[in-house]
């Protein structure tokens, strides 16, 4: 009977699903596993699949603990986590849930920007507070999006969406930079494509990420390059947390040269640098820009069908090129 290892519970819709595809569930754990557990796992029951999440880390060490491994399925579209390399050469397929999340990360980006240029958590901490004592001239001003500059660092899936949201939803112009042009978007939202980082960032009034984590993005966005942005300019991300070094982050945003910072994701997360927690232009969410119960369904979904598809002989549909 095939095997399928799952380092930490998925929503019930993707378990029933392996259940029903009559494989062999081992191991649902309630909780993060760390490197070591999940090795001494894999080498316990030598599954014939894994089922990982993004917290996990999937290096060579790992997958080499189970030598009956053949897929590895990833509860997550970004897929950084796992040494592809180390997977090509043992043989192992992987997968991940491309797609389902767009709409939902776009919303929440969405919802990052507005809370980040009205200043909603901070106006929702003042008026908790008890500090409304009346209508005022000037009571946090906030940052108009209409008209504004939107950067989207990395045009693919979800870039484009929130391009399109903060477009037509709220008027604002759009640039992207990507390492290829996106006709989609000039055709949708007309909009201008830089091929240079550093030539898009000086026009940029928010600045939205979207890059998968890979070398080349790694600490993408430094001092220097924060620096580039217009004076007032709001950051956003919910990405990855390693495209940017958040040390230098908080610093640009500390100097003044920020309006504000809105994050879902963190460079060495669940750690988070303290500083983001005490500046009061900060929206801090805790990697949850994919989670609304409906998409998370279809991504534990995603993942079953994935590895159904790969023992029924057939090439699962999200199989990550090596
Ligand atoms: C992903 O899937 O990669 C998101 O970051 C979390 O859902």
């Amino acid at each position: 009977m095939v095997q399928v290892l799952i380092a930490r519970h998925i929503p019930e819709a993707g378990i029933e699903k392996l259940q029903n595809a009559g494989l062999e569930l081992v191991y649902i754990g309630d909780r993060q596993l760390s490197k070591k557990e999940l090795i001494e796992k894999l080498k316990e029951y030598n599954p014939d699949a894994l089922v990982c999440l993004l917290t996990d880390t999937i290096d060579k060490e790992v997958l080499s603990s189970a030598p009956n491994l053949k897929i590895c399925s990833t509860y997550s579209v970004g897929f950084g986590h796992i040494d592809l390399e180390a997977t090509k050469e043992l043989g192992i397929v992987v997968t991940h849930t491309p797609g389902v999340l767009t709409e939902t990360v776009a919303e929440h980006t969405a919802g990052l920007i507005c809370a980040a240029t009205q200043r909603i958590v901070e106006a929702d901490k003042f008026t908790r507070a008890g500090k409304y004592k009346g209508w005022e001239p000037e009571l946090l001003l906030g940052l108009d999006l209409k008209g504004k500059t939107l950067g989207v660092l990395g045009a693919g899936r979800i870039g484009t969406r929130v391009a399109e949201i903060m477009h037509h939803g709220f008027g604002m112009r759009i640039i992207y930079h990507d390492v290829a042009e996106n006709n989609y978007l000039h055709d949708t939202v007309d909009a201008d494509f830089y091929p240079e980082l550093e030539k898009m960032l000086p026009n940029v009034d928010v600045l939205t990420v979207h890059v998968p984590l890979m070398p080349s993005t790694k600490h993408l966005l430094d001092k220097n390059k924060l620096l580039m942005l217009k004076k007032g300019a709001v950051f956003v991300n919910t990405s990855r947390g390693k495209v940017v070094v958040e040390s230098d982050l908080v610093d640009v945003l500390e100097s003044g040269h920020l309006f504000a910072v809105a994050l879902d994701v963190y460079e060495f997360e669940p750690e988070i640098t303290k500083k983001l927690f005490e500046l009061p232009n900060t929206v801090l969410t805790p990697h949850i820009a994919s989670a609304s119960k409906e998409t998370r369904d279809k991504m534990a979904e995603m993942v079953a069908d994935n590895i159904i598809a790969f023992f029924n002989g057939e090439s699962p549909k999200n199989q990550v090129k090596l």
